[in-house]
């Protein structure tokens, strides 16, 4: 069923922002983005990921940072779901001096727009939350109900940023919904993470390199997953306040997808290996079972398929 609803996506020119833009776009929404560029990876990716919604008159983009949303001149805009996926990404980054990056954007850009928001009462609030916030739980699958101990940095300002989305709930009845993203993978992925690295290694010829011996596993979830959840977040009603998993149902080791990686390339994978990386949590996998009950979440893609469909789009 199409929704012409008025969208605010924050990190509009990101992975998983972009994909959401086009998503929304394709339902008959009107979609503001913003984002501010930041130099983590080049540029010039994110200009190619917004190239085709610039051409679609019902997008538009600001080229601005959240924490700055109060100038923004957005107040009479009618906008109904905020999508908020902009954030300083990355867990091994995030220590040292860097973390003011990460406090700016994560916590202090969220804390911003929470604000915002509270005035211009929209019908729903999504937050992109994090498998980051649980950490070394020593228990699998992660539950929603879990203590979050996170292990990085970065993951305290995820965590951060979410228990800020459930104040503004609490205290002021903000519509905030938190989707707990389990590390996400497609075409369009951001260049620091593992498959976009594992297959431009691959497809160059070139050794790649694996942190620790590659025997950690991963929750790994396809990006239009995620997307279909976010829609399925905005449209559900009840669900005010409430955080899920969103995980691509199985888990798989690093050793495990330079296999399938090989087979699906026909090519030899080349490794070398590194320390294991701190914040690098053992092992992720999530309990899916909340977000299928109540989302209608039901992920659709294997690794491999995915895996697949990456590689693709590399050529
Ligand atoms: C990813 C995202 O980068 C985070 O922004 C996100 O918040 C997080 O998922 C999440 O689930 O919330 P990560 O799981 O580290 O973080 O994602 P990848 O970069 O794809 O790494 C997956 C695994 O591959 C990790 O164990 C990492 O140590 C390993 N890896 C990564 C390598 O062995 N070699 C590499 O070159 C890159």
């Amino acid at each position: 069923m199409a929704h012409n609803k008025t969208c605010l996506v924050t990190g509009a020119a990101g992975f998983i922002g972009s994909h959401l833009c086009y998503r929304l776009l394709s339902e008959g929404c009107r979609v503001i983005g913003v984002d501010c560029f930041t130099d983590y990876y080049d540029r010039s990716i994110k200009e190619k990921n917004i190239e085709n919604l610039l051409q679609n008159p019902s997008f538009r983009l600001l080229r601005e940072d959240v924490t700055g949303i109060e100038q923004s001149g957005l107040e009479g805009e009618g906008i109904q779901w905020i999508f908020h996926q902009a954030a300083q990404a990355g867990v091994r980054a995030s220590w040292g001096r860097d973390f003011e990056h990460y406090t700016h954007h994560n916590v202090l850009g969220t804390q911003r727009l929470l604000e915002w928001a509270r005035k211009i009462e929209p019908e729903r609030f999504i937050y992109a939350s994090s498998s980051s916030v649980y950490g070394n739980t020593g228990k699998l699958p992660m539950h929603e109900d879990d203590l979050p101990r996170p292990l990085s940095p970065y993951g305290v300002t995820k965590l951060a940023a979410e228990h800020l989305c459930n104040l503004y709930h609490q205290n002021f009845g903000l519509p905030a919904v938190s989707l707990r993203y389990f590390t996400v993978f497609g075409p369009g992925q951001r260049p620091d993470m593992a498959f976009h690295r594992f297959i431009k290694a691959v497809l160059a010829g070139n050794e790649l390199t694996i942190y620790g011996t590659g025997e950690q596993t991963r929750d790994f979830t396809y990006v239009s997953d995620i997307i279909e959840a976010n829609l399925s977040a905005a449209k559900t009603e009840g669900i005010e306040g409430r955080v899920y998993n969103l995980g691509g149902g199985s888990r798989i080791s690093v050793n495990g997808v330079l296999e399938i990686l090989g087979r699906i390339s026909g090519q030899k994978v080349k490794v070398k290996h590194e320390p294991i990386q701190a914040g690098d949590p053992p092992h992720t996998y999530a309990d899916t079972e909340r977000a299928r009950s109540e989302l209608g979440y039901s992920p659709g893609l294997s690794v491999e398929q995915g895996l697949e469909l990456m590689m693709e789009s590399f050529s």
